[in-house]
């Protein structure tokens, strides 16, 4: 049996309104791995953040190696050894590798000056022990998604950590990003490392972890061994029941073309070419970097077109800019929900009215009661968790921001939607409520352009599937012949 070496003990932690935890236990075991689950605003990353002094008030208590603890500050937290990656990755992208591993604690010569050879040298050792080959001089900001994580990952390291804290680290990588930190996780374990892992991928839960803890609503609901636990059980201990079918394919019936994109090309596409239905859903396969998102945004006016062209109802459009896009009846929602699609210090009600607002203003005045009950509706629709639409986005569980960046893009009612990666960093039952909700939008008649790297969305969810390979399309497949393989044929077959 594997020693415990962090206990928290019924930890309660409440904000204006809402009751994120209540008496929480949670255990932390020496060379293990334990995954945190649970469903969008069920309390993970506020319970790591009580853990790593990022909210030094809360009821409970923390025993850290057979000692009571509290901490007041992260720096505090990472003093004693524990380290956390954050759901938001929170490095200074224009600062250097090395930089950003030594952030407030540099090292210096005798003579009190930054002691850049050392830090580089030492940085250096720790990319090496992870296996990972990055010059610790290059800028974050010139560094994918995983290796700002592995960057993240060397930092906590450096900081000699005994526990180190993952909230969804593979949120966003591709499949070989994954393996590799799960090499680096396992490294972890090698060294007597605890390390909490945060994820809705619950296959990966299975793949990398040793024990599951449950929480739902704020509470505790069970700790098991991996092996005590298959995945329909899982499931039933987050969301209380069982999920019926996953993916609930609906047929719209005959249709006519409605949206046709014409040889698009720019520097990211090249000679793209398909067409769509009403009430018809086209997911987008490829592997990342296929150029899925530019040809989003291409037809969205955000990047431009350098020739093609696209028809709506018969004729022709042109959207320079994604105003144009919207006005024309088009809309993307990104898979950057942070960078490019929320604001995070306005409120719920702001950000899904943004993009609308002519339509809920009478004479330059805004309708404030019409706003209210438009945003209210989708808050009930979407099962946003919230006190209130007034809300900061800052303020809501990743899963929830989410679900806002959806219900921003439903709000203009558009007639084609291209929507990508909807339901990254969303749970299970979540899921399907935005699955059901793609639909009941097909089901009205609107073309969706679904964009995924999940393969049972793709196929589960498509009435036509369109796989791309480095910027053009290599084929078009029937929701009838479309399976895994049938696809990933496609993208490695070679040009000819
Ligand atoms: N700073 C805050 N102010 C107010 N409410 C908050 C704050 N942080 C979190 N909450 C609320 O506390 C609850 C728990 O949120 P938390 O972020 O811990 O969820 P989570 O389990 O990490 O979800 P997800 O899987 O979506 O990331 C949610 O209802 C959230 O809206
Ligand atoms: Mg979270």
């Amino acid at each position: 049996m594997s020693e415990c070496v962090l206990q928290m003990k019924k930890v309660t932690k409440e904000f204006p309104g809402v009751k994120a935890l209540s008496d929480v236990d949670f255990n932390i075991y020496k060379g293990e791995c334990m995954a945190l689950i649970g469903e969008n605003g069920a309390g993970k990353s506020t319970l790591m953040k009580v853990l790593s002094g990022v909210y030094p008030k809360y009821e409970g208590e923390i025993v850290f190696r057979g000692k009571k603890v509290a901490f007041d500050t992260p720096r505090q937290a990472n003093e004693a050894g524990i380290a956390i990656i954050h759901q938001e990755l929170n490095m200074i992208s224009y600062m250097k590798i090395y930089e950003n591993i030594f952030l407030g604690r540099e090292i210096k010569t005798k003579f009190g000056k930054l002691d850049k050879k050392a830090m580089v040298q030492k940085a250096k050792e720790l990319m090496d022990e992870m296996e990972i080959d990055l010059d610790p001089n290059e800028e974050v900001c010139n560094l994918s998604l995983a290796k700002q994580q592995m960057v993240e990952i060397a930092k906590a390291l450096s900081m000699n950590a005994d526990i180190i804290v993952m909230d969804e680290p593979t949120d966003a990588l591709p499949e070989s990003d994954v393996k590799n930190l799960f090499r680096i996780i396992n490294g972890l374990r090698g060294k007597d490392i605890g390390v909490v892992y945060i994820s809705h991928k619950l296959g990966e839960v299975f793949e990398i972890c040793d024990r599951i803890t449950v929480l739902r609503d704020g509470q505790f609901i069970a700790e098991n061994k991996v092996e005590e636990l298959d995945e329909d059980a899982l499931i039933k201990l987050m969301v209380g029941r069982t999920l019926e079918e996953q993916f609930p394919h609906v047929e719209y019936g005959e249709s006519e073309t409605v949206f046709e994109v014409k040889n698009l090309s720019n520097q990211y596409i090249h000679d793209v070419s398909f067409s769509a239905k009403k009430g018809e859903i086209i997911g987008v396969s490829g592997l990342v970097g296929a150029g899925r998102t530019e040809l989003a945004k291409t037809i969205y006016g955000a990047y431009r077109a350098e020739s093609g062209q696209i028809f709506l109802n018969g004729k022709e459009i042109k959207s320079n800019s994604p105003k144009e896009a919207i006005s024309n009846g088009i809309y993307y929602i990104s898979e950057d929900r942070k960078g490019d699609g929320l604001i995070l210090d306005l409120d719920i009600k702001s950000n899904i009215t943004i993009s609308c607002i002519e339509k809920l203003t009478k004479n330059t005045i805004i309708q404030k009661k019409k706003e209210l009950e438009v945003c209210g509706g989708y808050r009930d629709k979407l099962n946003i968790k919230t006190p209130s639409i007034h809300q900061k986005i800052k303020n809501l569980s990743g899963g929830n921001q989410q679900k806002v960046a959806i219900a921003k893009g439903l709000i203009t009612d558009p007639q084609v939607l291209l929507i990508d990666e909807p339901t990254r960093g969303v749970d299970v039952g979540a899921k399907k409520e935005i699955y059901d909700l793609i639909n009941l939008f097909k089901m009205q008649g609107k073309t969706i352009i679904l964009i995924s790297s999940e393969m049972p969305e793709i196929l589960g969810m498509s009435d036509k599937v369109l796989v791309m390979h480095e910027g053009t399309i290599k084929g078009e497949v029937d929701r009838k012949d479309a399976t895994g393989e049938v696809i990933l044929e496609l993208i490695f077959a070679k040009r000819g």
